[in-house]
């Protein structure tokens, strides 16, 4: 593989490789990659390879060792797993190339092939190195952004590589960038580790772990150099070992970035350049020409009526917009429900669209409409205070606020817990009463309860108090006397 610390050589003794698998893990750049190709390129000549190579940067040894390219984005999954048969039956070193398919794709991909190889019939169980580059991508240690069957599909591949695939002959070599992204049961099958660089506590805390090294021992992972590791186990080293890995025939397609002189034009000829008509680029491809149209089929168009033009959305006046924007409210507090204030924003635009309406209310002026709709206010203009005294609270406290000044100003009952809890988005009467608690510290109410029990609520700036009631009525359906709209018609307001 390269040389030790004293410059003796270091080897990879393949046929206990075969049993006992590998694990290689660094930060980005360390080296995995080369180091793989290097193991790879040593063996080709003694046993049968099969690459999963998610960046086709393994395809290089086709040409000078004779792999197989398998260009994944040119064959559908069912072709993926008969090709893995027949990999195992003419023992053929292939790179399963991945490069340009998503993420999710990648992963079925890797799974139909790890699939294939695993379920191949049992006289077909020749050893085989079964290198997996960016392992993290199909062992994944959380769900992330895929479908959790394409998940389930390569890490469930992935598992049975490294934990039962001895017995068929496949010998997992897996390398990753994050020790913590990897799943635990893949990374815990591997009996040899080459440790490469790597900065993050929880991956070196990780890799300490797996080498059975003190935290204090592992800060050494953090001064590795490029193309140094760290090895251990039953095919390398039984004691943990420092390796400088040596050189490679083939080359990696990307290579590491290096710093190239930039071009010394001043600015002003910079913009002259980027902004330059083309000269010497090809003109854009002119647009095809329309298809051509039968004679017959021009004349018979020309006879037609014009079509009808395309009416307009219809948008309604502006009166006529607040009437359906608040029957639209009247419409979501009638449904009820609980849901998220981003949903019922979009269903809210969603509605006043269907009926022409423009829908011209931010989400918060949307908040503070739906807490007045549910309070029963119709007029904004009857509680113009009440609703600059509420917006001194969070947004869910709004409702009940209005609600109980509605009550108060109607001398109404005062609202039960229970109704309140509704409106503050909860079914729970304890947390109803200490929101009443926290209006009342911010001043903004006067709870009182008289000695029947019964409660009152007054609001101090307004001089409105609600009539005394139960906070929590046997009788069901207090909320509907606390409908604002019949009283001020009644008062003419
Ligand atoms: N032992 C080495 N000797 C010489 N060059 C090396 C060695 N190891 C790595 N390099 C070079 O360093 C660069 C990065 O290495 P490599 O691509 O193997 O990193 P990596 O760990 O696979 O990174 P990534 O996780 O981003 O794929 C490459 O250009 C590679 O040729
Ligand atoms: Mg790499």
């Amino acid at each position: 593989m390269g040389t030790d610390s004293g410059g003796s050589p270091v080897l990879m003794d393949l046929e206990e490789l075969l049993a006992t698998r590998l694990l290689v893990q660094g930060n980005s750049g360390s080296g995995k990659s080369h180091l793989l190709r290097r193991l790879l390129e040593g063996s080709a000549g003694l046993v049968q390879q099969v690459v999963i190579d998610p960046e086709g940067d393994f395809v290089s040894l086709s040409e000078a060792f004779g792999h197989v390219s398998i260009d994944a984005a040119e064959y559908s999954l069912p072709d993926v797993a008969r090709l893995a048969v027949r990999i195992r039956e003419h023992r053929a070193s292939v790179v399963l190339n991945l490069e340009g398919l998503e993420l999710e794709e990648q992963m079925r991909c890797a799974a139909a092939l790890l699939g294939g190889l695993f379920e191949a019939p049992r006289e077909l169980w020749y050893p085989a190195l079964v290198v997996v580059d960016e392992a993290q991508v199909f062992a994944p240690a959380g769900a992330g952004d895929v479908s959790d069957d394409a998940r389930r599909a390569s890490l469930g591949a992935m598992t049975n590589l490294m934990c039962r695939g001895r017995k068929r002959g496949l010998a997992g070599v897996i390398a990753t960038q994050r020790l913590a992204k990897l799943a635990k049961n893949v990374a815990a099958e591997a009996s040899n580790f080459l440790m490469g660089r790597t900065f993050l506590d929880i991956d070196m805390l990780r890799a300490a772990d797996l080498l059975g090294m003190e935290r204090r021992q592992a800060e050494v992972i953090r001064d590795l150099e490029r193309g140094q590791f760290l090895a251990l186990g039953p095919a390398i080293s039984r004691r943990p070992i420092s390796v400088r890995i040596g050189a490679v025939k083939t080359a990696a397609k990307s290579g590491s970035p290096m710093l190239i002189p930039l071009p010394s034009a001043p600015a002003a000829d910079m913009e002259d350049l980027l902004f330059a008509p083309g000269t010497n680029e090809p003109p854009p491809p002119p647009p095809p020409p329309p298809p051509a149209v039968p004679a017959d089929d021009i004349i018979r168009n020309l006879a037609a009526p014009a079509p009808p033009p395309v009416p307009q959305t219809p948008v309604i006046g502006p009166e006529e917009q607040e009437t359906v924007v608040a029957e639209i409210f009247a419409e979501i507090v009638a449904e009820g429900g609980q849901h998220p204030p981003a949903s019922l924003y979009q269903d809210f635009q969603l509605r006043c669209r269907m009926r022409g309406a423009s829908a011209a209310l931010d989400m918060t002026e949307f908040g503070r409409r739906l807490a007045m709709a549910r309070a029963g206010i119709a007029d904004p203009d009857d509680y113009e205070e009440s609703i600059a005294l509420g917006a001194c609270l969070p947004d869910e406290m709004l409702a009940p606020f209005l609600a109980i000044a509605v009550a108060a100003r109607q001398g109404a009952d005062c609202p039960s817990d229970a109704a309140l809890a509704a409106l503050y988005g909860t079914s729970s009467a304890g947390r109803a009463r200490r929101m009443l608690a926290f209006i009342e510290e911010k001043g903004l109410i006067v709870c009182r309860t008289d000695l029947s029990g019964r409660r009152s609520i007054t609001l101090p700036h307004l001089g409105w108090t609600t009539a005394a009631a139960p906070p929590d009525p046997s009788t069901p359906s207090r909320l509907a006397r606390i409908d604002a709209r019949p009283r001020r018609s009644a008062t003419g307001r």
